[in-house]
């Protein structure tokens, strides 16, 4: 008889998001007439750059002839989209990325997940709390964790509290060796930033412990003070122990359209076994190869015309039209009393909930009373409990109207 992961029956419930999806769609089923607005998940709204548009649709015409028509591509991604990432993201910050060191890819959640594939089984496992569900689900689904505890903790995991009394940042672990530490900045779910000093004393840590930094980057170009990191290779040391996660996701709107980028610097090595060194970079090759065979020729034509001109701009305005949300946000629930965090620097506003609620009581209240959705803090661990993260990715109308209805049912 097969046998199945047994992995899979430790993890909690649903994921987050689907899980959501499901509370909502009973919602509606039940009072059709609902006009609900969905702050939740964090997926984009506005259409996706012309810029985008165009070299797909001209990508379309060369692939209707046989003389430009393209079959299978580099597993890693075109040349000339690793090229332009790595000069125009990377070495243009000063940071000393080669094309080479790029990999493309249909996503980071993927992409985040899949890097596990690389690593050994018994690595000890540093997470903030609240974090991102998918670093921790993968980590349970590979067999890296025991079971889950009532607060929803699974055992094995190092937790590292990112609460308001240390700005949403998390402490480095000195006390303790961890071997591979995820971290994401801006910061998904509370929207908080990191400073290069901040990182620069991850960066410390993790060479003085030999351990690996998985980087979360996908919403760097939300930044909008230029003094901050866009990416941790702007730290001196980085490149011999991290691996950064990008998307054009959330900066190009691509969360229907997928293409991300995963770096791994070729000066990254772990040491096997056997004592000896071997090359992240040539893992991940070998396991990208096998395992994938590249975004299509069209898609990332797509993600090339980012780095055109036109695209530049068009993106710069669509980060711009959700950073405006976000402030829309910010400064309407801080009228109505309530305690905000982020939103600067990201899409997600983290909403303290008015006292005597939980997250799950002010999901329920906001969607039946309000007909808003949002995420539940307390769905990205435990110390997310009695927190609301509020996405900013939605229209202008729908923002504007949504506060009205929150403000109202929640004035403090
Ligand atoms: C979120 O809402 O946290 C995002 O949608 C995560 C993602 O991009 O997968």
């Amino acid at each position: 008889m097969v046998k199945i992961n047994e992995n899979y029956l430790k993890l909690k419930a649903g994921y987050l998001f689907p899980e959501i999806a499901r509370r909502v769609n009973t919602f509606a089923e039940n009072n059709p007439d609902a006009d609900i607005i969905k702050l939740g998940i964090g997926d984009v709204t506005e259409p996706l750059p012309q810029a985008c548009c165009d070299a797909m649709a001209k990508a379309v015409d060369e692939m209707r002839d046989r003389a430009t028509f393209k079959g299978y591509g580099p597993e890693q991604g075109y040349p000339w989209l690793r090229e332009k990432i790595a000069s125009h993201d990377y070495q243009r910050r000063g940071c000393d990325i080669d094309a080479s060191e790029i990999f493309i890819s249909d996503g980071s959640k993927c992409d985040t997940g899949n890097i596990l594939d690389i690593l050994g089984d018994d690595n000890a496992i540093a997470v903030t709390d609240p974090v991102y569900p998918v670093y921790v689900d993968t980590n349970v689904m590979a067999g890296h964790t025991g079971p889950a505890n009532d607060e929803g903790k699974y055992e094995g995991l190092l937790y590292i509290p990112i609460t308001a009394d240390n700005n949403f940042t998390a402490k480095v672990p000195t006390d303790q060796k961890v071997d591979l530490i995820y971290l994401c900045f801006p910061n998904n779910p509370t929207g908080a930033v990191a400073t290069k000093e901040h990182l620069q004393e991850w960066v410390n840590y993790a060479k003085s412990v030999d351990a690996l930094i998985l980087f979360d980057a996908a919403y760097e170009a939300y930044i909008t003070d230029d003094s901050l990191p866009h990416s941790i290779y702007e730290v001196e040391g980085a490149k011999d122990c991290a691996i950064e996660f990008r998307s054009f996701s959330k900066n190009a709107g691509f969360t229907g359209t997928r293409c991300a980028l995963t770096v791994i610097p070729k000066t990254l090595t772990a040491k096997a076994s056997d004592g000896s060194e071997v090359q992240l970079w040539q893992l991940w090759n070998r396991r990208h190869s096998t395992k994938f065979n590249g975004v299509s020729y069209i898609v990332q034509r797509g993600a090339e015309a980012v780095y055109s001109e036109q695209g530049q701009a068009e993106v710069k305005a669509l980060v711009n039209f959700y950073l405006e949300n976000a402030k829309i946000i910010r400064e309407k629930l801080t009228a109505a009393g309530l305690t905000v965090y982020g939103g600067i620097h990201a899409p997600y506003i983290w909403v303290q909930a008015p006292e005597g609620l939980s997250s799950w009581d002010l999901f329920d209240k906001l969607l039946n009373a309000a007909n808003i959705v949002g995420t539940p803090g307390s769905g990205f661990g435990a110390a997310g409990e009695g927190y609301f993260r509020i996405s900013a990715f939605n229209s202008r109308e729908n923002v504007n109207e949504a506060m009205k209805r929150i403000t109202e049912n929640l004035k403090v």
